[in-house]
């Protein structure tokens, strides 16, 4: 569903972003992107959306050369691609229904189907008795949950979110992740930068670790920090600066999941066509 080859990042100034990344994401797959502040994960997700140009190296994006395409394409590639942000990005001026709705009117989408998409997808992110609320109305979680309807109300095959639980507390941004899960599984191919260890560990999913713009890990049902987990299974009792062994993991998340099916436990309702890659 999306494939780096060989991608290199140098920004104006000569900062190395992205080193000879390789990367082969397939459709369907939640993929954590982690590793220190400036390592590199926002651009690769830049460079995925076409926001920055490529200096070496290709990006395919279902199936599509997106370094070979040309600009007036661009808008297109975006539309198979939701996104979601840090700081929700919502439009101050418009209420919750009209800022969802404002996704599908670019698209030229009839008011007789943006109505009831709205709806469905308000009803997704539970906030269906807030759609006519402005955003400084809600609070951070509700605000992000609107920006997740939005990403996803035009049921696009990729969704790509750079630190969507940044501003939120632990037990909200269980929510949010409970709510990515949730997409994940309809078929939407997920990549989530994220500094957050408790929900990496908690979600087991792919995890990608770059460091100074490179690749140094890619586990299939990684864990934030694979060389913490060696030390605890090897059995080390007193690990400096971290909680003694034994101790339960951060309640929210795992308290959370138990409520729901194990999460992968079920396929994804891949619906359609569609390329390979
Ligand atoms: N527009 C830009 N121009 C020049 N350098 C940039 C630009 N954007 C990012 N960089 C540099 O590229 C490197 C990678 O930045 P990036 O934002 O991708 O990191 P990150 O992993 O997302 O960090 P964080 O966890 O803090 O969000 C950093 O050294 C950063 O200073
Ligand atoms: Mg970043």
């Amino acid at each position: 569903m999306i494939r780096l080859q060989d991608v290199t990042k140098v920004y104006e100034g000569g900062t190395v972003a992205a080193r000879d990344v390789n990367l082969d994401i397939q459709r369907g797959e939640f993929v954590f992107l982690v590793g220190p502040s400036g390592s590199g994960k926002s651009t690769l997700i830049r460079l995925m959306l076409r926001q920055e140009p490529i200096t070496r190296g290709t990006i395919w994006v279902a199936g599509k050369d997106i370094t070979a395409l040309p600009n007036w394409k661009v808008p297109y590639l975006r539309r198979s691609i939701g996104t979601v942000f840090q700081d929700f990005k919502l439009l101050p001026n418009k209420t919750v229904a009209e800022n969802i709705a404002f996704t599908l009117e670019v698209l030229g989408r009839p008011r007789s189907v943006v109505k009831p998409q709205v709806e469905q997808v308000l009803d997704l992110v539970g906030l269906d008795g807030k759609a006519d609320r402005y955003p400084r109305q809600l609070s951070g979680g509700e605000q992000q949950r609107v920006s997740v309807a939005r990403a996803f109300v035009n049921r696009p095959p990729i969704l790509l979110a750079d630190e969507p639980t940044g501003n939120l507390d632990p037990a909200t941004s269980v929510g949010i992740m409970k709510l990515l899960d949730r997409i994940n599984r309809t078929g939407t191919t997920i990549v989530m930068a994220t500094h957050d260890h408790a929900i990496v560990d908690a979600m087991q999913r792919r995890v990608v670790a770059v460091e100074n713009g490179a690749v140094v890990r890619d586990d299939a049902t990684g864990r934030y920090e694979t060389t913490m987990q060696q030390v605890i299974d090897a059995g080390s009792t007193s690990i400096p600066g971290d909680q003694p062994t034994g101790a339960p993991p951060e309640p929210s998340v795992e308290a959370a999941e138990k409520t729901e099916e194990s999460i992968g436990s079920e396929s994804p309702n891949v619906e359609s066509e569609g390329e390979q890659k």
